[in-house]
């Protein structure tokens, strides 16, 4: 038989076996990770070689860096997962990949790796969605979590208001018209001088200041579920640019801060607009910005008061990690969906 009819076979068989060990990698960006996940909730090992130390001297992330420092470390990563997760290779039920969105340099390298590894062992080979995998973040660190609920989808690439319906059914309610809202953190934060991610040094330094500047957020957008962060970014730009022309100091802590509060004020008051809307009880939160303690804090307290049950992942689950995308596909096998050929290739602008 070839490959394309035993993994078939395999894949059909897959919905009825009791235990379903996934092995996932992850290398959109500037993490190359592999995780070994069981049933899509319980991780067995999730290892993740960051690069955040390598780019950081430029200031964001290079591409061209990202790839050949994931040629250097996924072979190592794999080891470590297997041996992490106490499996060995026969154990492994399907490889599933994010093969989109990302850097397409650092897509192939994930997508080439899985594709090498699925075709010497004969096993399914699972095409997921990375901004996908964000939603089952949520699955990992809460066990009791199931759709329908709402999403908050929050990254560096991303920014949109989900219905999701089902696992493997999403219905997009708004989404960002320029920026997305970690591309607008990293920016001032680069603008103010932190160092990259912008993301958590923003939130580090914003808890030391004071909510001083009222920027506007998204303005022309009030009654609808979309967003527009780039008007934000630039009154931040300006801001510091005049200062300086004046020779004026500006409280970075109170930038940090003021930028911070009218960010997640706007974030927070969509989502739950839209949750009170959807008649769901249940709202979630996903993406590297769903780490930001300012924004969990209003999401908490405002579905505290309109009587909804927030849900956050785990900081490990947060940001990129190939556990999500594990629990990811575990659920797409259990409705016969992603099962992806050889000539799989890597998609950087996959639509959600
Ligand atoms: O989901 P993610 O790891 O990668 C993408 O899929 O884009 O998100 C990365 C983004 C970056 O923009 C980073 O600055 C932001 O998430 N981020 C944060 C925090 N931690 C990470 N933004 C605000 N507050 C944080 N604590
Ligand atoms: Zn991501």
């Amino acid at each position: 038989m070839s490959y394309t009819e035993i993994v078939k076979e395999k894949f059909e068989k897959l919905k009825d076996k009791k235990d379903v060990i996934v092995l996932a990698i992850e290398s959109s960006c500037d993490e190359t990770s592999i995780a070994v996940v069981k049933n899509g909730r319980e991780v067995l090992s999730n290892i993740i070689a960051s690069q955040i130390e390598i780019h950081r001297r430029f200031g964001g992330v290079v591409p061209e860096v990202a790839s050949r420092n994931h040629i250097l470390a996924i072979s190592n990563v794999y080891n470590e997962a297997l041996l992490q997760a106490g499996i060995s290779d026969k154990d492994i039920d399907a490889v599933a990949i994010t093969y989109g969105a990302g850097l397409m340099g650092a897509l192939l390298v994930g997508v080439n790796f899985a594709k090498g590894l699925a075709y010497s062992l004969k096993l399914p080979l699972i095409a997921v969605s990375h901004v996908h995998g964000h939603i089952s973040a949520n699955y990992i660190s809460h066990q009791e979590l199931k759709p329908p609920f709402i999403c908050l989808m929050v990254s560096g690439g991303h920014t949109a208001i989900l219905k999701v319906e089902d696992y493997n059914r999403l219905t997009m309610l708004g989404t960002t018209v320029d920026d997305a809202v970690g591309e607008a953190f990293d920016k001032v934060a680069r603008v103010i001088g932190l160092p990259y991610p912008g993301g958590p040094e923003i939130d580090r330094l914003a808890k030391k200041g004071e909510f001083v500047y009222d920027f506007t957020v998204s303005k022309s957008l009030k009654n609808t579920y979309n967003f527009s962060f780039s008007g934000i970014k630039t009154e931040v730009v300006n801001l510091v640019h005049n200062a300086m022309q004046r020779g004026e100091e500006i409280s970075k802590e109170d930038l940090a801060c003021s930028f911070q509060e009218c960010v997640t004020k706007e974030l927070a008051e969509k989502v739950v607009k839209a949750s009170l809307n959807s008649g769901l009880k249940d709202l979630v939160v996903a993406g590297g910005v769903g780490a930001n303690s300012r924004l969990k804090e209003r999401l908490g307290e405002l579905c505290k008061q309109n009587g909804l049950n927030f849900y956050s992942p785990s900081l490990k689950y947060c940001t990129d990690n190939a556990a999500m995308i594990g629990s990811m596909a575990y659920y797409m096998i259990c409705d016969g969906l992603g099962l992806a050929p050889l000539s799989l290739t890597a998609k950087p602008n996959v639509q959600l």
